[in-house]
């Protein structure tokens, strides 16, 4: 690959948006094809532009747009089709791709997989039983002393995992998920998991089948009000890096989580070359136990990610593709807060087509990003088409101020129905003012 490399990113999310913004911005770049892309990568940024940079959206079939367009590297963003095996059909067409193959993409795709996996290479999880059959629930139940975590075993976009208040709402959700009703195949095989206590983070690594590198810690926040309330959502909003994880810990996440999936995975004879971002537990007693693997990049984690990574990103997700991932991965000594904008109805009925006002006034605000999520033209103007609409990011010196400007830029965006938190990043700063 030259200088004037051409990148494919593959989805059409917030998370596609930042992660082709900051591809378009390596120096090793000259264009980024987004498929399919939205409003926000129909084009450079006038800055880049300038500097003879191209992004433009395709339709179609994402190994044939590749393969057409000929691009260096394609990077797959959702986990849908990687688990459907794209990394692996790109990789038959002579594509690389930054995106692990169907085999690695299973230990997002089967929590069955991913506990047995954890068990084999002693990386610590919840304790768990696997129920295959409605006769089995009683007594799996009758294991637990407190009302366990039921989890779909296959993929239900983020929406498989029900933390039941008692037994019998367990019990229910267990039962509509057995029978096909909830998810339909993906849900006919259950994880039951004990309910674990402590504060989760996200750690990502970029891995290459053999060596990693690890991003900063992670924050998220799922529930759809402020103050934790309100049904679960894929994340309202996101900071990095999170002072609750030291780098004692970060140390022991590494070893622990990180490092023993990736050489496990490569044990196993299926090496995960791509991201690996692991979902974590840390409990009162400060020990770290993994919740989930997903086998991309997190949607919002990545909108804050972006702004803190110093490298040439494509060369650094090329150089994972092709597993000689040699260099220490440069951080900027910044601090980056995203708060997701949702449509009226969201999460259960997101209302579309509702006018989207001040995204440029948004932009101008110092350090401040919009990423497109949910968004669609409709002629001269940007309407909601999905449940979260944009990402509001900033990067900032201090968490304070990322706060500060991305919250100044939240309020200049209008929408009817406009749903958002208002504490994103709250709690640590005021643990740090206490
Ligand atoms: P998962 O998709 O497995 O990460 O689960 C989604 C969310 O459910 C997690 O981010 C946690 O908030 C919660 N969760 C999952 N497993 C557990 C568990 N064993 N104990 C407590 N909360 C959990
Ligand atoms: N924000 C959680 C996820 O992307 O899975």
């Amino acid at each position: 690959m030259g200088k004037n490399r051409r990148i494919m990113v593959i989805g059409s999310g917030g998370r596609e948006h930042a992660l082709a913004l900051r591809l378009l911005e390596s120096d090793s770049v000259g264009e980024v094809i987004v498929c399919p892309g939205n409003p926000g990568t129909e084009a450079a940024p006038p800055e880049l532009a300038d500097r003879g940079k191209v992004m433009r959206n395709v339709g179609g079939d994402p190994t044939e747009a590749a393969v057409t367009s000929a691009v260096d590297l394609a990077v797959v963003g959702p986990e849908a089709p990687l688990c459907a095996g794209l990394a692996d059909r790109l990789g038959d067409r002579g594509i690389a791709c930054f995106g692990p193959s169907e085999l690695a993409a299973r230990l997002e795709g089967s929590k069955e997989f991913m506990k047995s996996f954890a068990e084999r290479h002693g990386i610590r999880t919840a304790r768990h039983v696997v129920v295959r059959e409605p006769g089995a629930l009683e007594a799996a139940l009758d294991g637990f002393e407190a009302p366990p975590v039921v989890k779909a075993d296959g993929l239900c976009a983020g929406k498989g995992v029900v933390v039941a208040r008692d037994f019998d709402e367990a019990r229910q959700a267990a039962l509509g998920m057995l029978s096909g009703e909830r998810f339909g195949a993906a849900g006919t095989t259950l994880v039951l998991e004990e309910r674990l206590i402590g504060f989760e983070t996200s750690v990502h690594a970029i891995c290459d089948g053999k060596r990693w590198v690890v991003l900063p810690p992670v924050q998220d926040h799922k529930r759809l009000l402020d103050a934790d309330h309100g049904p679960n959502t894929g994340g309202m909003g996101t900071f990095a890096p999170t002072p609750r994880v030291g780098g004692e810990l970060m140390l022991r996440i590494e070893r622990d989580i990180i490092g023993r999936a990736v050489q496990g995975m490569a044990e196993d004879g299926c090496p995960f070359r791509g991201c690996l971002f692991a979902g974590l537990m840390i409990s009162p007693t400060g020990e770290v136990v993994l919740l989930e693997f997903n086998v991309r990049f997190g949607d919002p984690e990545t909108q804050v990610l972006m702004g803190l990574i110093d490298a040439d990103l494509a060369e650094l997700f090329g150089a994972a593709a092709q597993g000689r991932l040699m260099q220490k991965l440069s951080l900027r000594q910044a601090h980056a807060l995203c708060v997701v904008l949702a449509a009226a109805g969201y999460p259960d009925n997101p209302r579309k087509g509702d006018v989207i006002a001040g995204l440029a006034a948004a932009g101008a605000v110092p350090g401040v990003r919009v990423y497109h999520a949910g968004t669609r033209r409709d002629g001269g103007r940007v309407v909601t088409a999905g449940g979260r609409v944009l990402g509001v990011t900033a990067v900032a010196d201090s968490m304070k101020l990322a706060r500060e400007h991305a919250y100044r830029a939240v309020e200049a965006i209008d929408f009817a129905g406009k749903q958002w938190r208002g504490d994103i990043g709250l709690s640590v700063l005021s643990e740090a003012a206490s």
